[in-house]
């Protein structure tokens, strides 16, 4: 009591034989306090951004208030065209972490900071770039002449074995462009499932992976929402599975998905994505009613992206303050991943 030593140090201290000619052990440095978060994160937030030369992104499944202080709300594809063209000392990507390599490999001389380093994919996770090569140097011993389409949720090494990138806004479109190529399209299968039938290509070859979040609405709930309300309208995000997808009167990204419930005529909504689309809808629609297609197992909050909602604003303050975690990209990769992005935007310039 009373003692200015640490308690462990203080214990033993007291537990030395008396004249046993034995020392005190030398005392660690106490460790840093961490800074306290300020009380007015939204503030200091704006401060950091003009201070770092920030701009910060935010894809439509980030927390409203993440939303609500982005500087650019968009989808993957838009959020990848205002990252190519910043101008900004620092980008803060609040999404995950393929989209904020995405912004590193089109703007490579900007410092990209994310607020959470393991803001991961199942999609990108479950496509792994020397699996993939394996795979693809399989098909081009069928198809000498194939193209490999990529969806812009894989790692940069796996955009960097691809010939061009799409995502749910222009895939079918950047499919369109190559008809007369055998196609390897990846990494989501219901994605692939979904374009091949829109583009007219059931040839094209699929990798099977699938996203965690849209995987789980439940087909069999869809159908019972739907006759409980038949006025509804129904738009889903094509990473859903099949059968979700058979009962919907809109597909598309998240940004069509906002679009269509905004002009949509229906006044209840019934939506299978992130129910981070949720903010923007309700922002400019907050009459209509928006009902989430239920999950498999409906006791748990699946339909949250688990790696999206990594992201909560005092991660983000931090990331300002630290400027890091860094997200970075080796040249060599980068710039063998970078032609393929670029080629997806020159293809979809309608999207
Ligand atoms: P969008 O391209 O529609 O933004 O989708 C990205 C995504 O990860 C959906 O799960
Ligand atoms: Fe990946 Fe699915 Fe999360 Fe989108 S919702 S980032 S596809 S895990």
């Amino acid at each position: 009591m009373g003692s200015s030593l640490p308690s462990e140090v203080e214990r033993s201290f007291r537990a030395l034989p008396s004249g046993s000619g034995a020392t005190l052990p030398a005392m660690a440095a106490p460790a840093r306090r961490p800074d306290p978060l300020p009380d007015d994160l939204e503030d200091a937030i704006e401060r950091l951004k003009r201070e770092r030369d920030a701009v910060v992104l935010a894809h439509y499944y980030q927390d409203d208030a993440i939303q609500d202080l982005a500087d650019h709300v968009g989808d993957s594809l838009a959020l990848a065209r205002v990252a190519q063209q910043s101008r900004r000392a620092v980008i803060a990507f609040c999404g995950v972490h393929f989209m904020a390599e995405t912004a590193k490999i089109l703007n490579p001389d900007t410092r990209v900071v994310v607020p959470d380093l393991k803001a991961g994919c199942s999609l990108a996770d479950g496509c792994p770039a020397d699996e993939f090569a394996a795979f693809l140097a399989e098909q081009r011993r069928k198809h000498p002449n194939l193209v490999v389409i990529s969806y812009v949720n894989t790692s940069a090494a796996v955009k960097a074995l691809s010939d061009v990138i799409c995502t749910s806004s222009n895939a079918v479109e950047i499919v369109q462009a190559f008809p007369d190529r055998p196609i390897v399209f990846a990494p989501d299968q219901h994605l692939a499932r979904w374009v091949a039938q829109q583009a007219g290509r059931p040839d094209i070859i699929a990798w099977p992976g699938s996203c965690i979040v849209h995987e789980q609405f439940n087909a069999r709930a869809l159908a019972e929402l739907r006759v409980k309300h038949p006025d509804a309208e129904v738009l889903s995000h094509p990473e859903c599975d099949a059968a979700v997808l058979a009962q919907s009167d809109f597909i598309g990204s998240t940004k069509k998905i906002i679009d269509r419930a905004v002009a949509s005529p229906a006044r209840i909504l019934i939506i299978g994505t992130e129910d981070g689309v949720f903010h923007q809808i309700r922002k400019q629609v907050p009459d209509k009613e928006l009902i989430q297609i239920p999950g498999l197992d409906e006791s748990c909050s699946c339909n949250r992206c688990p790696y999206m909602r990594l992201n909560p604003m005092e991660k983000l303050y931090l990331c300002l303050r630290d400027l890091e975690p860094e997200v970075t990209v080796p040249e060599e990769v980068r710039l063998r991943a970078l032609r393929p992005l670029e080629r997806m935007l020159e293809l979809s310039k309608a999207s």
